[in-house]
Protein backbone atom coordinates (compact mmCIF):
# COMPACT_ATOMS: atom_id res chain seq x y z
CA UNK A 1 0.00 0.00 0.00
CA UNK A 2 1.30 3.57 -1.04
CA UNK A 3 1.38 6.12 1.72
CA UNK A 4 -0.56 8.95 0.78
CA UNK A 5 1.28 11.51 2.24
CA UNK A 6 4.26 12.11 4.09
CA UNK A 7 2.60 13.68 7.07
CA UNK A 8 1.37 10.45 9.87
CA UNK A 9 -1.74 12.38 10.23
CA UNK A 10 -4.88 10.12 9.48
CA UNK A 11 -6.52 10.63 6.42
CA UNK A 12 -10.19 12.48 6.17
CA UNK A 13 -12.06 12.04 2.67
CA UNK A 14 -15.81 12.86 2.08
CA UNK A 15 -18.22 14.84 0.02
CA UNK A 16 -20.95 16.60 -0.74
CA UNK A 17 -23.07 17.16 -3.31
CA UNK A 18 -23.29 20.63 -4.97
CA UNK A 19 -26.45 21.84 -4.44
CA UNK A 20 -28.13 25.49 -3.59
CA UNK A 21 -29.80 24.36 -0.97
CA UNK A 22 -27.09 22.86 1.88
CA UNK A 23 -28.40 23.37 5.07
CA UNK A 24 -27.83 22.89 8.61
CA UNK A 25 -27.99 19.30 8.38
CA UNK A 26 -25.33 19.09 6.03
CA UNK A 27 -23.27 20.94 8.04
CA UNK A 28 -23.81 19.69 11.64
CA UNK A 29 -24.10 16.21 10.50
CA UNK A 30 -20.66 16.21 8.22
CA UNK A 31 -19.13 19.63 7.26
CA UNK A 32 -18.69 21.04 10.68
CA UNK A 33 -16.51 17.47 11.33
CA UNK A 34 -14.29 18.08 8.31
CA UNK A 35 -13.36 21.77 9.47
CA UNK A 36 -12.60 20.05 13.26
CA UNK A 37 -10.82 17.68 12.15
CA UNK A 38 -8.38 19.99 10.05
CA UNK A 39 -6.31 20.15 13.36
CA UNK A 40 -5.34 16.04 13.83
CA UNK A 41 -6.25 14.73 10.35
CA UNK A 42 -4.97 15.16 6.43
CA UNK A 43 -8.61 16.32 5.25
CA UNK A 44 -9.80 15.88 1.46
CA UNK A 45 -13.00 17.49 0.89
CA UNK A 46 -14.55 16.58 -2.13
CA UNK A 47 -17.66 18.16 -4.28
CA UNK A 48 -19.66 15.06 -5.53
CA UNK A 49 -20.36 16.48 -8.81
CA UNK A 50 -20.87 13.01 -10.60
CA UNK A 51 -22.82 12.04 -7.72
CA UNK A 52 -25.59 14.99 -8.38
CA UNK A 53 -26.01 13.80 -11.94
CA UNK A 54 -27.39 10.83 -10.66
CA UNK A 55 -30.57 13.05 -10.50
CA UNK A 56 -31.09 15.00 -14.00
CA UNK A 57 -29.30 18.45 -13.44
CA UNK A 58 -29.74 21.65 -15.63
CA UNK A 59 -26.00 22.32 -16.81
CA UNK A 60 -25.92 26.00 -16.05
CA UNK A 61 -27.36 25.27 -12.16
CA UNK A 62 -24.73 22.57 -11.67
CA UNK A 63 -21.89 24.96 -12.73
CA UNK A 64 -23.01 27.30 -10.47
CA UNK A 65 -23.70 25.15 -7.56
CA UNK A 66 -20.04 23.52 -7.41
CA UNK A 67 -18.93 26.95 -7.06
CA UNK A 68 -21.55 27.83 -4.28
CA UNK A 69 -20.54 24.77 -2.67
CA UNK A 70 -17.06 24.90 -3.06
CA UNK A 71 -17.46 29.00 -1.36
CA UNK A 72 -19.43 27.56 1.34
CA UNK A 73 -16.77 24.72 2.44
CA UNK A 74 -14.35 27.59 2.79
CA UNK A 75 -16.52 30.11 4.27
CA UNK A 76 -17.48 27.03 6.75
CA UNK A 77 -13.79 27.06 7.85
CA UNK A 78 -12.20 24.63 5.58
CA UNK A 79 -8.58 26.27 5.21
CA UNK A 80 -7.05 25.00 1.60
CA UNK A 81 -3.58 25.56 3.15
CA UNK A 82 -4.14 22.53 5.78
CA UNK A 83 -6.79 20.88 3.48
CA UNK A 84 -7.40 19.68 -0.27
CA UNK A 85 -10.58 20.86 -1.46
CA UNK A 86 -11.70 19.38 -5.00
CA UNK A 87 -13.75 18.61 -7.61
CA UNK A 88 -14.83 15.07 -8.17
CA UNK A 89 -15.22 14.97 -11.89
CA UNK A 90 -12.09 16.75 -12.15
CA UNK A 91 -9.98 13.42 -11.42
CA UNK A 92 -10.76 11.23 -13.95
CA UNK A 93 -9.23 8.59 -11.50
CA UNK A 94 -12.78 8.31 -9.61
CA UNK A 95 -14.36 6.83 -12.29
CA UNK A 96 -12.21 5.15 -13.59
CA UNK A 97 -11.85 2.96 -10.38
CA UNK A 98 -15.29 3.25 -9.73
CA UNK A 99 -15.85 1.06 -13.50
CA UNK A 100 -13.39 -1.76 -11.92
CA UNK A 101 -14.91 -1.97 -8.59
CA UNK A 102 -18.07 -2.28 -10.46
CA UNK A 103 -17.15 -5.37 -11.99
CA UNK A 104 -16.63 -6.91 -8.51
CA UNK A 105 -20.08 -5.77 -7.02
CA UNK A 106 -23.04 -7.85 -7.19
CA UNK A 107 -26.24 -6.20 -8.72
CA UNK A 108 -27.77 -6.99 -5.16
CA UNK A 109 -25.79 -5.19 -3.36
CA UNK A 110 -26.68 -2.33 -4.72
CA UNK A 111 -30.63 -2.73 -4.94
CA UNK A 112 -30.46 -3.19 -1.43
CA UNK A 113 -29.32 -0.27 -0.56
CA UNK A 114 -31.38 2.00 1.45
CA UNK A 115 -30.98 5.27 -0.30
CA UNK A 116 -31.47 3.51 -4.19
CA UNK A 117 -34.74 2.01 -2.64
CA UNK A 118 -35.34 5.74 -1.66
CA UNK A 119 -34.38 7.65 -4.48
CA UNK A 120 -35.70 5.31 -7.63
CA UNK A 121 -39.00 6.10 -6.22
CA UNK A 122 -38.60 9.73 -7.17
CA UNK A 123 -36.47 9.59 -9.82
CA UNK A 124 -37.47 6.34 -12.10
CA UNK A 125 -34.28 4.18 -12.13
CA UNK A 126 -31.25 5.25 -13.90
CA UNK A 127 -28.28 3.07 -14.12
CA UNK A 128 -26.26 5.77 -12.30
CA UNK A 129 -28.05 5.82 -9.05
CA UNK A 130 -27.87 2.24 -8.83
CA UNK A 131 -24.07 2.52 -9.42
CA UNK A 132 -23.45 5.94 -7.06
CA UNK A 133 -22.06 3.61 -4.07
CA UNK A 134 -19.56 2.10 -6.17
CA UNK A 135 -18.37 5.50 -7.47
CA UNK A 136 -18.45 6.70 -3.44
CA UNK A 137 -16.01 3.50 -2.76
CA UNK A 138 -13.57 4.59 -5.58
CA UNK A 139 -13.36 8.20 -3.84
CA UNK A 140 -12.77 6.90 -0.52
CA UNK A 141 -10.22 4.23 -1.74
CA UNK A 142 -8.24 6.38 -4.28
CA UNK A 143 -7.17 8.46 -0.99
CA UNK A 144 -6.41 5.75 1.19
CA UNK A 145 -9.05 7.31 3.66
CA UNK A 146 -9.05 5.92 7.53
CA UNK A 147 -11.99 7.87 8.19
CA UNK A 148 -15.06 9.25 6.78
CA UNK A 149 -17.71 11.40 8.35
CA UNK A 150 -21.06 11.62 7.49
CA UNK A 151 -24.67 11.65 8.28
CA UNK A 152 -26.45 8.24 9.10
CA UNK A 153 -27.89 8.29 5.24
CA UNK A 154 -24.41 7.26 4.08
CA UNK A 155 -23.10 4.60 6.42
CA UNK A 156 -24.20 1.56 4.49
CA UNK A 157 -22.40 2.93 1.19
CA UNK A 158 -19.04 2.91 3.48
CA UNK A 159 -20.18 -0.78 4.41
CA UNK A 160 -19.74 -1.49 0.90
CA UNK A 161 -16.62 0.17 0.44
CA UNK A 162 -15.32 -1.91 2.73
CA UNK A 163 -16.32 -5.06 1.57
CA UNK A 164 -15.13 -3.86 -2.03
CA UNK A 165 -11.62 -2.99 -0.79
CA UNK A 166 -11.42 -6.70 1.16
CA UNK A 167 -12.70 -8.03 -1.90
CA UNK A 168 -9.92 -6.25 -4.08
CA UNK A 169 -7.38 -6.97 -1.63
CA UNK A 170 -8.54 -10.79 -1.01
CA UNK A 171 -8.52 -11.61 -5.17
CA UNK A 172 -5.56 -8.98 -6.69
CA UNK A 173 -3.10 -8.38 -3.36
CA UNK A 174 -3.48 -5.89 -0.47
CA UNK A 175 -3.81 -2.48 -1.90
CA UNK A 176 -6.86 -0.29 -0.59
CA UNK A 177 -7.12 0.32 3.44
CA UNK A 178 -10.42 -0.33 5.04
CA UNK A 179 -12.12 2.67 5.76
CA UNK A 180 -14.05 3.91 8.84
CA UNK A 181 -17.29 5.87 9.31
CA UNK A 182 -17.71 8.71 11.58
CA UNK A 183 -20.84 9.64 12.67
CA UNK A 184 -21.68 12.03 15.10
CA UNK A 185 -24.92 10.85 16.91
CA UNK A 186 -26.81 13.75 18.00
CA UNK A 187 -26.30 15.69 14.50
CA UNK A 188 -26.00 12.12 11.94
CA UNK A 189 -29.86 12.35 11.34
CA UNK A 190 -31.00 16.21 11.52
CA UNK A 191 -34.65 16.04 11.21
CA UNK A 192 -36.96 18.01 9.01
CA UNK A 193 -38.74 21.52 11.02
CA UNK A 194 -41.86 20.20 9.32
CA UNK A 195 -42.58 17.08 10.29
CA UNK A 196 -39.66 15.14 13.30
CA UNK A 197 -40.10 11.94 11.42
CA UNK A 198 -38.55 12.94 8.20
CA UNK A 199 -34.63 13.64 7.69
CA UNK A 200 -33.63 17.19 6.84
CA UNK A 201 -33.42 16.94 2.66
CA UNK A 202 -32.30 19.30 0.34
CA UNK A 203 -35.28 18.21 -1.95
CA UNK A 204 -38.12 18.92 -0.20
CA UNK A 205 -40.21 20.78 -1.63
CA UNK A 206 -41.24 22.62 1.23
CA UNK A 207 -38.54 25.60 2.26
CA UNK A 208 -39.61 25.90 5.96
CA UNK A 209 -38.73 22.70 5.75
CA UNK A 210 -35.01 23.48 6.19
CA UNK A 211 -32.70 25.87 7.22
CA UNK A 212 -30.29 26.70 4.25
CA UNK A 213 -26.91 27.84 5.79
CA UNK A 214 -27.19 31.06 3.85
CA UNK A 215 -30.99 31.52 4.93
CA UNK A 216 -31.15 35.08 6.07
CA UNK A 217 -31.75 35.92 9.67
CA UNK A 218 -35.13 37.11 9.64
CA UNK A 219 -35.84 33.79 7.57
CA UNK A 220 -33.96 31.42 10.25
CA UNK A 221 -36.14 33.23 13.03
CA UNK A 222 -39.48 32.88 11.04
CA UNK A 223 -38.73 29.02 10.36
CA UNK A 224 -37.84 28.35 13.48
CA UNK A 225 -41.04 30.24 14.75
CA UNK A 226 -43.35 27.75 12.67
CA UNK A 227 -41.38 24.55 13.03
CA UNK A 228 -43.45 22.11 14.28
CA UNK A 229 -43.62 20.86 18.20
CA UNK A 230 -45.14 18.29 20.57
CA UNK A 231 -47.94 18.40 22.72
CA UNK A 232 -47.58 19.79 26.54
CA UNK A 233 -45.05 22.67 26.82
CA UNK A 234 -41.80 21.39 28.71
CA UNK A 235 -38.90 21.73 26.90
CA UNK A 236 -37.70 18.04 27.48
CA UNK A 237 -35.44 15.46 25.46
CA UNK A 238 -37.86 12.18 24.80
CA UNK A 239 -37.15 11.24 21.30
CA UNK A 240 -40.23 8.93 21.21
CA UNK A 241 -42.94 11.43 22.97
CA UNK A 242 -41.27 14.59 22.24
CA UNK A 243 -39.99 14.19 18.66
CA UNK A 244 -39.79 17.86 17.49
CA UNK A 245 -38.45 19.39 20.72
CA UNK A 246 -35.81 17.17 20.84
CA UNK A 247 -34.72 17.52 17.22
CA UNK A 248 -34.52 21.28 17.94
CA UNK A 249 -32.54 20.39 21.39
CA UNK A 250 -30.38 18.63 19.83
CA UNK A 251 -29.75 21.56 17.06
CA UNK A 252 -29.70 24.10 19.40
CA UNK A 253 -27.15 22.18 21.48
CA UNK A 254 -24.71 21.10 18.32
CA UNK A 255 -24.61 25.34 17.45
CA UNK A 256 -23.94 26.45 20.95
CA UNK A 257 -22.03 23.54 22.96
CA UNK A 258 -24.24 23.40 25.77
CA UNK A 259 -25.49 19.94 26.66
CA UNK A 260 -29.31 18.88 26.40
CA UNK A 261 -29.25 18.52 30.07
CA UNK A 262 -28.17 21.73 30.54
CA UNK A 263 -30.64 23.07 27.86
CA UNK A 264 -33.70 21.38 30.05
CA UNK A 265 -32.20 23.29 33.27
CA UNK A 266 -31.71 26.35 31.16
CA UNK A 267 -35.52 26.12 29.73
CA UNK A 268 -37.76 24.39 32.98
CA UNK A 269 -39.85 26.73 33.73
CA UNK A 270 -40.09 28.25 30.20
CA UNK A 271 -42.14 27.51 27.58
CA UNK A 272 -41.54 26.57 23.40
CA UNK A 273 -41.80 30.35 22.75
CA UNK A 274 -39.00 31.08 24.75
CA UNK A 275 -36.61 27.97 23.57
CA UNK A 276 -37.46 28.93 19.87
CA UNK A 277 -36.41 32.59 20.28
CA UNK A 278 -33.23 31.60 22.06
CA UNK A 279 -32.57 28.76 19.52
CA UNK A 280 -33.16 31.35 16.66
CA UNK A 281 -30.64 33.99 18.03
CA UNK A 282 -28.07 30.39 18.61
CA UNK A 283 -28.22 30.29 14.92
CA UNK A 284 -28.33 33.17 13.60
CA UNK A 285 -25.12 33.92 15.60
CA UNK A 286 -23.43 30.54 14.12
CA UNK A 287 -24.78 31.14 10.95
CA UNK A 288 -23.72 34.94 10.51
CA UNK A 289 -19.95 34.72 10.07
CA UNK A 290 -20.20 32.12 8.02
CA UNK A 291 -22.69 34.04 5.81
CA UNK A 292 -20.00 37.20 5.48
CA UNK A 293 -17.02 34.89 4.92
CA UNK A 294 -19.42 33.65 1.66
CA UNK A 295 -20.11 37.27 0.59
CA UNK A 296 -16.60 38.19 0.22
CA UNK A 297 -15.51 35.30 -1.34
CA UNK A 298 -14.79 35.98 -5.06
CA UNK A 299 -14.75 33.19 -7.63
CA UNK A 300 -12.08 34.13 -9.09
CA UNK A 301 -10.36 32.86 -5.53
CA UNK A 302 -12.72 29.98 -5.23
CA UNK A 303 -11.43 28.57 -8.69
CA UNK A 304 -7.82 28.89 -7.87
CA UNK A 305 -8.13 27.10 -4.59
CA UNK A 306 -10.22 23.97 -6.71
CA UNK A 307 -7.35 24.05 -9.13
CA UNK A 308 -4.53 23.69 -5.97
CA UNK A 309 -7.20 20.59 -4.71
CA UNK A 310 -7.12 19.25 -8.21
CA UNK A 311 -3.50 19.25 -8.79
CA UNK A 312 -3.08 17.49 -4.83
CA UNK A 313 -5.79 15.08 -5.72
CA UNK A 314 -4.92 14.16 -8.54
CA UNK A 315 -1.07 12.90 -7.53
CA UNK A 316 -2.55 10.60 -4.64
CA UNK A 317 -5.51 9.49 -6.46
CA UNK A 318 -3.47 8.78 -9.90
CA UNK A 319 -0.74 6.93 -7.73
CA UNK A 320 -3.10 4.27 -6.28
CA UNK A 321 -4.99 4.26 -9.41
CA UNK A 322 -1.93 3.24 -10.94
CA UNK A 323 -1.45 0.25 -8.08
CA UNK A 324 -4.47 -1.18 -8.72
CA UNK A 325 -4.43 -1.36 -12.21
CA UNK A 326 -1.23 -3.17 -12.01
CA UNK A 327 -2.28 -5.85 -9.53
CA UNK A 328 -5.48 -6.51 -11.68
CA UNK A 329 -3.14 -7.19 -14.86
CA UNK A 330 -3.89 -4.28 -16.89
CA UNK A 331 -1.17 -3.52 -19.32
CA UNK A 332 1.08 -0.67 -17.83
CA UNK A 333 1.29 2.70 -19.94
P1 LIG B 1 -25.72 15.42 0.54
O1 LIG B 1 -26.73 16.48 0.79
O2 LIG B 1 -26.40 14.14 0.21
O3 LIG B 1 -24.64 15.80 -0.37
O4 LIG B 1 -25.07 15.17 1.97
C1 LIG B 1 -23.84 15.70 2.40
C2 LIG B 1 -23.54 15.20 3.80
O5 LIG B 1 -24.51 15.70 4.71
C3 LIG B 1 -23.58 13.68 3.94
O6 LIG B 1 -22.56 13.28 4.82
C4 LIG B 1 -24.92 13.41 4.53
O7 LIG B 1 -24.94 12.21 5.28
C5 LIG B 1 -25.09 14.62 5.44
N1 LIG B 1 -26.50 14.92 5.66
C6 LIG B 1 -27.45 15.17 4.71
N2 LIG B 1 -28.65 15.41 5.28
C7 LIG B 1 -28.47 15.30 6.63
C8 LIG B 1 -29.33 15.42 7.76
N3 LIG B 1 -30.61 15.72 7.63
N4 LIG B 1 -28.78 15.22 8.98
C9 LIG B 1 -27.48 14.93 9.13
N5 LIG B 1 -26.61 14.80 8.12
C10 LIG B 1 -27.09 14.98 6.86
N1 LIG C 1 -22.86 10.24 -1.38
C1 LIG C 1 -22.59 11.35 -0.50
C2 LIG C 1 -23.89 12.14 -0.24
O1 LIG C 1 -24.77 12.16 -1.02
C3 LIG C 1 -21.57 12.27 -1.07
C4 LIG C 1 -20.29 11.54 -1.31
C5 LIG C 1 -19.79 11.17 -2.51
C6 LIG C 1 -19.36 11.09 -0.32
N2 LIG C 1 -18.58 10.55 -2.36
C7 LIG C 1 -18.31 10.45 -1.03
C8 LIG C 1 -19.35 11.13 1.07
C9 LIG C 1 -17.22 9.89 -0.36
C10 LIG C 1 -18.27 10.56 1.74
C11 LIG C 1 -17.23 9.93 1.02
O2 LIG C 1 -23.97 12.77 0.77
Amino acid sequence: MIPAEKSKKQILLSGVQPSGNFHIGNYLGAIKQWVEMQKTHRVFAMIADLHAITIPQEPEILYKNTLGVAKLLLACGLDPKKSVIFVQSQIPAHTELGWILNTLTPIGELERMTQFKEKKEKAGVLAGLLNYPTLMAADILLYNSDIVPVGEDQIQHIELTRTLARKFNARFGETFKEPKEYVLKETSRVMALDDPTKKMSKSSANPASYIALLDEPETIRKKIQIAVTDSGKEVAYDEITKPAISNLMRIYSAFSGIGLKEIEAKFSDKGYGEFKHDLADVMVGALTPIQKRYSALTEASVKTVLKKGQKAAAKIADRTLTEAKKKAGFLAT
